[in-house]
């Protein structure tokens, strides 16, 4: 990381190259933008965002925003650049601020738009009230060109209101990729003017209209965002089936699914009836989404329903193809045939890394990192979801490790240069569009800074602390992700109780709630899980000073005890309001016992803090940390945990 001492070094992702100078340019109602070099209505409505959220922020009104000479900050692009954003766009830019003023030199309009994302960050209000950007200098470009979010529309439906206003989120921390899941077991929520058959089975429960997807790609295109679209087949295709029983591997009555999981349903590859309609409908789509990358899914097909097919073993013996693994890669190669003439290279999940996969294809790597060097090593170009699953709540720091081109790597410079970057999946199973943002943000922003900042950049605690702001900054491009929890019919007393209780525990990691509860398109999505934070800041920080306490040398620990005591008591009284509310369900049941639980590890942690526990009392304590480390039928756990563990080690010896 090149910076000196910074004034208030709150950038996300961190740039290339920073160079921190004395002063700052005073941000007032005289702020005027010029625009010196290419000059376009992206590149003015880019700024135009810019210049709303700025005046949001700093509360003022600039009135005239451009001027043909001077100016505040003078925007200089030598070109337009790609107007549809391709990859490997050039997105750099160079910006200077000093007290008279600011310079954002950018090769393209899209770098243009980076830089002022950057000048955003730069703002902040002093102890006078008064707001401006710190002197710096600071020259930036990605390390890497491919940097997603991937929406899942095919679960719980997201509306195109979520999208947009998502997509005003990604652009914030430079992320340059939406992929959007469009088809799954419990949805075809795309609409197809060919095929209107298909996106029927989903009209009740949400359709995207080409339309939308229209506006969708161009208020993308605006942001210097590509749309790269998902059709997952040949498995995660109930809802195709749900109109097209005939393209199935075995007969079954197809109806669209509403729980989650690995389900068997699978097409069968092998039928003529199955490449026509997908040759169809992919030409449809192929001219609907403009970008260069069509995503043909690939993943989790189990083979129950292709083994118990006579007709694809006939066939895979015919063909001489020994496992079902030969029998996709044969799939996939006809796939690419299909979509070669419509101009697309595939991107598909790492299953469909296979010797006769064509190289021009995406390995979009997910099961772990190592499918990404062999998809390198073999030639092929990928990026990385494994580590960044927003859904499976992940803390930050965790996304934050996982580098698609690690320092250990042991790739050769052209086959790292494979390597294009990466995409944070938020697989809507247990979201739906008023929780999602909630989901997304911030964490999604510690993925964009690992994707697009040097692999060098990776202070943990620095990362926290400027993702705390960017928490905050991002409630300005209008995400939701501070919208929720509502607790809608609550009193406002037990609502902030619920409010506190939810802040101490977090969702169960990985595909833990699927075991706990069923869930399904018809499950409420309100309850404790749905509530609490992916990963609980008072939780985490309760933890660690907890657990810097513990190292203290026993005579300095007195005075440093009550900020702890304090977090516990307000806990403590909060989850005791919690243990005395109804309980109409199980799932309330198990945020009823979660309080219960919580208030007992509360009044150990005030005991053990000042005295050492008593034996039987020590050995109680043992058991309610067990008891606690099991999740309840709320399917939530308790991030400090261990360090409370720790905590009753101590005060049982
Ligand atoms: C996946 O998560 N099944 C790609």
């Amino acid at each position: 990381m090149t910076s000196n001492a910074a004034p208030a070094a709150n950038l996300m992702p961190w740039p290339a190259h920073v160079d921190w100078r004395d002063g700052a340019l005073a941000i007032d109602a005289a702020f005027r933008v010029r625009v010196a070099g290419h000059d376009d209505a992206r590149l003015r409505a880019g700024i135009g965002r810019a210049l709303d959220r700025l005046e949001k922020r700093a509360g003022i009104t600039f009135g005239p925003r451009f001027v043909a000479s001077g100016g505040t900050l003078v925007v200089t692009c030598e070109n337009a650049g790609s107007s549809l954003p391709k990859l490997g766009d050039d997105e750099s830019y160079t910006l200077a601020v000093g007290a008279a003023g600011a310079e954002l030199r950018a090769p393209n309009v899209v770098g243009a738009l980076r830089g002022l994302e950057t000048f955003l960050q730069l703002v902040e209000k002093r102890a006078d009230g008064s707001f401006a950007a710190a002197s710096v200098v600071i020259e930036d470009a990605p390390r890497f060109p491919w940097r997603g979010l991937m929406i899942d529309v095919a679960r719980h439906f997201q509306p195109p209101e979520v999208i947009h206003r998502n997509l005003d989120a990604m652009a914030a921390v430079k992320m340059n990729v939406l992929h959007l899941h469009l088809t799954d077991d419990q949805g075809f929520r795309i609409e197809s003017k060919r095929h209107p058959e298909l996106h029927a089975v989903s009209a009740g429960s949400g359709v995207l209209t080409q339309e939308q997807v229209r506006a969708i790609i161009a208020a993308a295109a605006e942001r210097g965002i590509r749309v790269v679209p998902e059709f997952d087949v040949p498995g995660h295709a109930t809802a195709w089936l749900a109109s097209h029983p005939e393209i199935a591997s075995v007969p079954r009555n197809y109806t669209v699914a509403k729980d989650w999981g690995v389900l068997n349903p699978v097409m069968d590859p092998t039928k003529l009836e199955t490449e026509a309609l997908l040759s169809s409908f992919f030409a449809e789509m192929a001219a609907l989404f403009p970008d260069e990358f069509f995503h043909i899914g690939g993943d989790e097909n189990n083979g129950k329903d292709w083994n118990a097919s006579e007709r694809i073993t006939a066939f895979k013996k015919g063909h001489g193809f020994a496992t079902n693994e030969a029998l996709h890669a044969w799939f996939n190669q006809k796939l690419a045939a299909m979509m070669t003439p419509h101009g697309k290279r595939l991107v598909g999940w790492d299953e469909v890394l296979h010797p006769d996969f064509p190289r021009s294809a995406v390995v979009h790597s997910w099961r772990g990192p190592e499918s990404l060097a062999q998809a390198a090593q073999q030639g092929f170009a990928g990026i990385l979801s494994a580590g960044y699953y927003l859904d499976l709540h992940y803390p930050a720091a965790d996304a934050y490790a996982a580098d698609p081109l690690p320092a250990d790597s042991k790739l050769t410079p052209e086959q790292a240069a494979r390597v294009l970057g990466g995409e944070a999946p938020m697989w809507s199973e247990w979201a739906d569009a008023r929780i999602y943002d909630f989901r997304i943000w911030p964490r999604a922003a510690a993925v964009a800074e690992r994707l697009w900042s040097l692999r060098e950049v990776r202070d943990v605690a620095d990362m926290y602390r400027r993702l705390a702001r960017i928490d905050e900054l991002l409630v300005e491009t209008g995400v939701q992700h501070r919208a929720w929890p509502r607790f809608e019919g609550f009193s406002p007393e037990d609502a902030a109780a619920l409010r506190v209780l939810a802040s101490a525990v977090e969702p169960v990691k990985r595909y833990q709630r699927g075991q706990i509860q069923k869930g399904g398109l018809d499950y409420p999505l309100n309850e404790l899980a749905d509530w609490a934070h992916s990963e609980s800041r008072p939780a985490r920080e309760f933890a660690a000073r907890l657990e810097t306490w513990l190292a203290l040398p026993t005579e300095k620990r007195a005075g440093e005890r009550d900020a702890l005591l304090t977090n516990l008591a307000a806990w403590r009284v909060a989850a005791a309001r919690v243990a005395q509310m109804p309980a109409p369900d199980k799932y309330a049941a198990g945020r009823i016992e979660t309080a219960r639980r919580l208030v007992a590890l509360c009044d150990a942690a005030e005991h053990a803090l000042h005295a050492p526990l008593p034996v039987d009392e020590a050995a109680r304590v043992g058991e309610l940390v067990k008891t606690a480390a099991k999740p309840t039928a709320a399917a939530v756990e308790f991030p400090f945990l261990p360090a409370l563990g720790r905590l009753f080690a101590e005060a049982s010896r």
